[in-house]
């Protein structure tokens, strides 16, 4: 719900409040983001002011009140006194970046209208309160939208930009969120990493000085995902306060954590500001990504639960949100680029024998791509390995009995393709300067209209060839050389946004032409794994890494913001094809039950013991369905916990929860595992699979269970909790 008191605003969720006011100058005072406090009036929140730090700029000469510098703003702007880092940084025609956003107007309402460029959270029955503050620097027009989401503890923030004036200006930075806190010695978590080492959580103390998080990748990035929390030193999974952010953005991000010189800290997240410049021209407006806000003080657990519930319900669309999705068997790691329909239709039945219910062709298909050097941009069936083309294929996966999907990665063109020699001005390059390859491979300019034009429409004829029910969307190196040759040299600095906005328009496109389609994200696995892909894809390829020891830690790390219903996961086969390990293949299952449950492996190799397990799993992964993909997650193992993994899940209706279990080293004269139990109802009593031993929730949840074996390193263990 929104407040509107006489000089601030309230907006509460069911266990925050947020509250800021306008000053006598007009700038926004951040005043509280916390735990549900009741406020009838902003006086217990107001810091005083009474005096002006040091040499700080005073903003009002006559009062000599203010130090822009010392105060916490719910958007700051650099040359009037606050040194910090900015929200918002706009270059007048007059050359000056000096900005001054001060109050205008503000509006409450209800509904969310979708962004004109980007994706965004939705609320389909109008419920969601909106509150829009209109500031004004002369001829700029900023609003600030404020969006609450109630049930789920989430405000979302998003910034517009609206140039009024004659001339032109330039962007150089609007941002989406700013966070300005009392106090420093915040813990910032972030999840860094690379290609096949995704999503390793680092905590970092930052007591003075500014840190920050980024991606200068083209993509939101394995290197370091636009998901950051906020939170104490003594904060754990479950106790202590936790903010987490998002950014529903899959471009260049940045978040950055600023210590003042006077007690306070601020956090800003929004589009990477380096090497942008945004051309804004008379009458245009600049819609900057929507960011997402939520806090617990029930830990890291409980802000979890929040944003789990809010990307499932809000961000996540179509029919494939809440429908059952199948599960899947992957061709790549079972046959790389060698496939033909042959090959292919015998690891198919192969699947079918064992319960699979989706087939997909992953790369390899069109044009003459053997290997990675060619063919990207020739989306044309290569009939020598499909004599039957898409049709013939899917025709035959459909006579066995299930549906059959296809990978395509249509942001890409290789310099030995037809495309390429045809448009070679569509492919990022600086004129008269070598253009250098990523995985052997050149970025479209996907900023360019005729670009998005000619791919939907190549796009629409592949899909629309055949009985297509799933398409996995790969995008396998970062961006270099990023230079349009539709764009004149002065607005080089708004490349990397319009290559997002371009892909965000294909994707839309596609998705609405084909609302039938499961699409899956994927970036050489989890290189573009973030909200904003989420809302065309329900689900994302979540690393490229299927060993199931590096998965325990890649989705731990993923699971911090993203539901598990959005994670893709894989059995694959062992020597694990990344890292040559081999674990039993129930641990490779419970792994992956901890995800979108599929399979990546030639299973014609496996033992008929190995097959018949295999059946079990499948019948495991439906049966615990709800359980995984509806109900509530918990993290039972704090971090520093390296010798096992465990996690749980328990239904919406606390009926039954699934708790399981990896061990992670072995020793000599081995400690047995006791795990914690999370979520049950105190008052109702469950039965434990593993014994048969029937207690309290409240006992489950405070005494937790004693494995009744020791597991050895690789091996797992999991049971359920059912009411009984
Ligand atoms: C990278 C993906 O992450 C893999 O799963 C596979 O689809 C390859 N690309 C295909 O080139």
């Amino acid at each position: 719900m929104i407040k509107k008191l006489e000089n601030g605003f309230i907006l509460n969720t069911k266990n925050t409040t947020y509250a800021f006011r306008v000053l006598k100058t007009g700038h926004l005072e951040h005043l509280y983001y916390g735990k549900k406090i009741a406020i009838e009036n902003m006086e217990p929140l107001i810091e005083q002011h009474n005096f002006m730090p040091g040499n700080t700029v005073a903003y009002n000469q006559e009062t000599m009140e203010y130090s822009l510098e010392n105060m916490r703003l719910e958007m700051s702007s650099y040359g009037k006194g606050d040194v910090r880092e900015p929200f918002v940084e706009v270059v007048k025609s007059d050359g000056s970046f000096t900005n001054d956003f001060t109050y205008a107007d503000s509006e409450i309402s209800w509904g969310k209208q979708p962004f004109e460029t980007l994706p965004g959270s939705y609320d389909e029955d109008g419920n969601v309160d909106h509150l829009t503050v209109t500031l004004k620097d002369n001829d700029l027009v900023m609003e600030l939208h404020y969006y609450v989401y109630e049930n789920c503890d989430v405000i979302t923030r998003t910034t517009v930009l609206i140039n009024k004036g004659k001339e032109k200006v330039n962007i150089k930075r609007l941002m989406s969120m700013q966070l300005d806190m009392f106090g420093m010695n915040y813990v910032m978590t972030t999840f860094n990493g690379s290609w096949a080492n995704e999503m390793n959580r680092h905590d970092t103390k930052v007591a003075a000085g500014r840190f920050t998080n980024y991606s200068y990748a083209g993509t939101s990035s394995n290197r370091a995902n636009p998901f950051v929390m906020i939170s104490r030193e003594e904060t754990t999974e479950d106790f202590g306060e936790c903010i987490g952010t998002n950014l529903i953005y899959s471009g260049n991000h940045y978040e950055a954590m600023d210590v003042c010189s006077f007690n306070k800290t601020r956090f800003v997240s929004g589009i990477n500001p380096q090497s942008m410049s945004y051309g804004l021209l008379p009458g245009e407006k600049f819609e900057a990504p929507e960011s997402v806000l939520t806090y617990s003080k029930k830990g890291y657990n409980g802000m979890s639960q929040n944003m789990h519930k809010f990307v499932r319900e809000h961000i996540v669309r179509g029919k494939w949100k809440y429908k059952e999705r199948p599960v899947l068997l992957n061709s790549w790691e079972a046959n790389y680029f060698d496939i033909t329909e042959e090959k292919l239709i015998n690891l198919a039945k192969a699947g079918k024998d064992i319960g699979i219910e989706l087939f997909v062709m992953d790369d390899g298909w069109f044009g003459k791509r053997n290997n990675d050097k060619s063919s990207l941009g020739d989306w044309f069936v290569n009939t020598d390995k499909l004599p039957g083309s898409l049709k013939g294929l899917s025709e035959k996966v459909d006579k066995l009995g299930m549906s059959f999907g296809l990978w395509v990665e249509p942001e890409m063109i290789s310099e030995d393709s037809d495309l390429f020699r045809k448009h070679p001005d569509w492919a990022f390059r600086i004129q008269g300067r070598e253009m250098h390859e990523g995985r052997n491979q050149y970025v479209l300019d996907m900023g360019r209209d005729d670009v998005v034009a000619y791919l939907t429409d190549v796009f629409t004829a592949v899909l629309g060839s055949a009985d297509i029910k799933y398409i996995k969307w790969d995008m396998n190196r970062n961006i270099s050389d990023a230079n349009s040759a539709a764009l004149p040299p002065n607005r080089q600095g708004e490349v990397m946004h319009r290559y997002i906005l371009g892909v965000y328009k294909l994707m839309e496109n596609l998705v609405s032409t084909f609302p039938n389609i499961l699409f899956e994200g994927c970036s050489g696995g989890g290189g573009r794994f973030d909200a904003g892909m989420l809302y065309y894809s329900p689900q994302i390829w979540c690393s490229d890494n299927t060993d199931a020891m590096n998965r325990l830690d890649i989705q731990y790390g993923t699971s911090f913001f993203y539901p598990i219903s959005s994670v893709g996961a894989h059995v694959s086969a062992c020597p694990n094809h990344q890292t040559g390990r081999s674990v039993p293949l129930s641990t490779r299952a419970d792994v992956a039950l901890a995800g979108r449950f599929g399979y990546e492996l030639d299973l014609r190799l496996l033992s008929d013991e190995e097959k018949a397990q295999v059946k079990e799993q499948i019948k495991e992964f439906h049966d615990y369905y709800d359980l995984t993909h509806e109900g509530d997650y918990y993290r039972l193992t704090e971090r520093d916990n390296t010798s096992f993994t465990a996690w749980e899940f328990v239904a919406k209706n606390k009926e039954r929860a699934l708790v399981e279990v990896v061990k992670k080293d072995a020793w000599g004269n081995p400690l047995p595992v006791h795990v914690t139990i999370k979520g049950l109802e105190d008052n109702s009593m469950y039965v434990c699979s593993l014994n048969g031993i029937k207690r309290s929730g409240k006992t489950w949840n405070h005494a937790g269970i004693t494995l009744p074996k020791f597991l050895s390193a690789g091996e797992s263990m999991k049971f359920t909790l059912t009411k009984a």
